[in-house]
């Protein structure tokens, strides 16, 4: 009988506890027998392995970091490296492995590690996109694909999922989560760990997955990349911790730390943060690894010497040095020195070996190496499939005046822009092992979608002109070349064109290497030279249709007023262009909804939905001086969270409560009608909002409870209720309990988080 077959007849005959009791029992059988195991491996060993344990050198093809670890074969042999990071490929792969169960004395495996973000070769749009699918299925998907992929081509362990809550556009790296939401952030978190791990990390194909950057990144001060971060211990607890504990609470293996500081103290060496908190009080059993050179940093931090900040991040609860070697350098010294205890730099090991041991190393440290899968799974036809399903999903309408979309099939279409026949920018900042080179552009997809549309195209603007952009991206491998032909010439080319065409289809944004690390910008509007295009564009007046790729959100009020439909399509990954184009011809009708808000300007940075109430609140049209608000701008959003439009449109009923008052054991039940009352079928992510109204410490205006991704047949109505219970009215208060108040809350549903019905309930004592 087959051991899940067994387990669920347990639990028919016997119960649930039955069923956990022994499976309670199956772990702690499996944690003994690796218990054995890595005693006894341990009791061979000397300090200099030990320590070699914790030791993570980049050797293979990427940089992300200012040093490259030199000697690392060497090291190997001497028994010097726990696991190395960016080499994959099975043979680059096999020739590593090798080295060390072959020519190190203890034959320990090593874990190979790498960047696998949104895709390992087949890529998956950018997370920031992948977020606005609001789609855990095909979320938790993309990390399965890339997990098949990866482990096939050699590695084991994934630098991924990146859970930062970003709530500053400025910030490059908001492109690699999953926007501004703690209650979404948590589930994608979640999804994206089940992706990499399964349910087992014995299967050959699950990897282990690595939360990161622990913690607070994304709130690096003037969105500057590396900055500082302060922030209150209540705003941590209840908007941005919860994803990080949801990836530990779903069982990821690894966490990666930030580079920022937390109260004081960078992460690295922040005892609080990695010990108190991730180990005592949320449980977390596997290893913590520090971020590319993040201990030798800890000196510019002004922290100490090498040999103070390494000995103070490993007794913190950082396991694995990540390229820097501090702990190689200096931790032997610091033993001896009695600044660090052999009990620290045991558990560090032992985690590591743990890891190794969960996934099956021992038994087979070529495990992870398989050729003939590599090459039968790789961007296969079924991955490639697949990737355009989530591309399309993670597709966001910000506008669509006078239906000018989907394209007319007789139109003549002219399509303009430096991003309209690009393959090089398809697949995004963090694409690895992604090969550009396999991607389809927006003019070959059209081709592909829609062969009889006829379309000119031109270029109209170089991608990037500005000078300092150029330059620091241009170092970093944008490799983009102006053209030949003066701007003037080249808008005026593109003018024609529009003009003699029935729409225009202008694709702009960002060049894919202004997003990711270290790209944080000042501004957020449209570069200078694409906006002159666009302003030439609409002075013809013909339909302009705006197809964005970018990393983050843009500042696009010029844009909203005058272009008559706007399409964020991120960077959408190696099927961007087939995706694009199903979605502008309509065999896809768009359903992303944004998982960041997009703000008028810069100056409104912060912008996010979730705020508090001032003392002083604004209603937005008063003219009374002494409000919370600007004498230039509104305070309202451009686009807020939770929106996208549909080429349908959907009416959603006033809310009906089944009661008013909820208690603990009783929760109620809120329903509204959503009705598709335009003239296509399509998706709508019903969104519900909770308020709490009056509590013992300030409370945002809404929060993200819940949501329903529905599908409804042009004229079709359904019926969508959502089960409010009291454990959802929880939040951590001034004492950092994790409590509900008594009282009044609101109550909102609506398709985004700004236009809503609304409904009040009690929450009885
Ligand atoms: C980044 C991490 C990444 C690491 C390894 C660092 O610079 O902050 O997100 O996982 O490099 O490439």
């Amino acid at each position: 009988m087959k051991k899940s077959t067994s387990l669920f007849l347990l639990a028919a005959l016997f119960g649930t506890n039955a069923l956990f009791a022994q499976q309670k029992k199956a772990a702690a059988g499996t944690d003994q027998k690796m218990n054995t195991y890595i005693n006894n491996l341990m009791s061979k060993m000397t300090l200099d392995e030990k320590i070699g344990q914790l030791n993570l050198p980049a050797v293979g093809f990427d940089v992300t970091g200012p040093i490259l670890s030199e000697g690392v074969d060497e090291k190997i042999q001497k028994g010097l490296v726990g696991g190395v990071f960016n080499t994959f490929t099975p043979q680059a792969v096999r020739k590593l492995q090798e080295l060390a169960v072959t020519k190190s004395r203890l034959k320990i495996p090593l874990l190979f590690g790498y960047d696998v973000v949104h895709g390992h070769k087949t890529i998956f749009p950018i997370p920031l996109g992948l977020s606005a699918s609001w789609d855990m299925s095909l979320i938790e998907k993309s990390a399965r694909i890339a997990a098949r992929e990866a482990s096939a081509d050699g590695l084991n362990w994934t630098f991924s999922p990146m859970v930062d809550i970003a709530r500053d556009p400025r910030w490059g790296r908001i492109s690699e989560g999953s926007g501004e939401d703690p209650y979404l952030g948590s589930l994608i978190a979640a999804a994206m760990v089940k992706g990499y791990q399964t349910n087992s990390l014995s299967n050959k194909d699950a990897i282990l997955a690595c939360v990161k950057h622990f913690a607070l990144y994304g709130a690096a001060e003037a969105g500057r990349d590396y900055n500082t971060t302060d922030m209150s211990l209540i705003k941590m607890y209840n908007e941005y911790l919860p994803p990080y504990k949801a990836a530990v609470d779903a069982g990821a293996e690894s966490v990666m730390v930030s580079f920022n500081d937390i109260n004081g103290t960078p992460a690295t060496a922040n005892k609080w943060l990695l010990t108190d908190l991730l180990r005592k009080s949320w449980g977390f059993k596997g290893f913590v690894v520090s971020d590319y050179t993040g201990i030798n940093e800890l000196v510019a931090h002004g922290l100490g010497d090498l040999k103070t900040v390494s000995a103070r991040s490993l007794a913190a609860g950082t396991d694995m040095d990540m390229v820097g070697e501090g702990f190689l350098l200096t931790l032997k010294t610091s033993l001896q020195e009695k600044k660090i205890t052999q009990a620290v730099i045991d558990q560090a090991c032992r985690r590591i070996l743990e890891a190794k041991y969960k996934l099956g190393l021992f038994a087979d440290p070529y495990k992870y190496i398989d050729e003939e899968r590599a090459k039968t799974e790789i961007l296969s036809q079924q991955n490639r499939f697949d990737a355009k399903r989530i591309a399309e999903a993670s597709m966001v309408l910000l506008k669509n005046n006078n239906q000018v979309l989907p394209l007319k099939n007789n139109a003549k279409i002219a399509l303009i822009g430096p991003l309209a026949n690009n393959k090089r920018d398809m697949i995004g900042n963090w694409s690895a092992a992604g090969d550009w080179k396999q991607a389809i552009g927006v003019m070959e997809g059209l081709k592909n979608v829609a062969p009889d549309l006829d379309i000119t195209y031109t270029k109209g603007a170089n991608l990037v002109d500005d000078a300092a952009i150029l330059k620091q991206i241009n170092a970093n491998g944008a490799d983009i070349v102006a053209d030949q032909k003066s701007p003037e010439d080249m808008i005026s080319d593109a003018v024609s064109a529009a003009k003699k065409a029935d729409v225009a289809v202008v694709v702009l944004g960002e060049s894919a290497l202004m997003g990711g690390e270290a790209t944080s910008r000042t501004s957020l509007d449209l570069l200078p030279n694409q906006k002159d295009l666009l302003k030439a564009l609409t002075a013809t007046g013909k339909p302009i249709v705006l197809v964005l790729m970018n990393s983050r959100p843009l500042t696009l009020t010029w844009e909203d007023a005058n272009v008559t439909a706007i399409l964020e399509t991120w960077f959408s990954g190696t099927e961007a262009g087939n995706a694009i184009a199903d979605v502008l011809v309509g065999n896809y009708n768009p359903a992303g909804k944004l998982t960041t808000t997009f703000p008028r300007s810069v100056g409104q940075i912060p912008l996010y939905y979730n705020h508090k109430s001032t003392g002083r609140p604004y209603d937005g049209v008063s003219n009374e001086k002494f409000k919370s608000r600007y004498i230039d701008s509104t305070n309202d959003p451009l686009y807020p969270f939770g929106y996208g439009l549909s080429y349908t449109t959907f009416a959603i009923s006033p809310i009906k409560l089944n009661k008013k008052t909820i208690s603990a054991a009783s929760p109620i039940q809120a329903t509204v009608e959503v009705k598709n009352t335009g003239n296509f079928d399509g998706e709508e992510v019903v969104q519900l909002y909770i308020q709490d109204i009056y509590g013992s410490v300030t409370r945002p205006v809404k929060e993200l409870k819940g949501f329903q991704k529905i599908s409804l047949k042009k004229g079709e109505s359904k019926m969508v209720t959502f089960t409010v219970t009291a454990e959802m009215l929880k939040f951590y208060n001034a004492d950092l309990k994790f409590v509900n108040e008594p009282g009044d809350f609101n109550l909102f549903i609506g398709g985004n988080s700004r236009d809503v019905a609304q409904a009040t309930f009690n929450l009885s004592k």
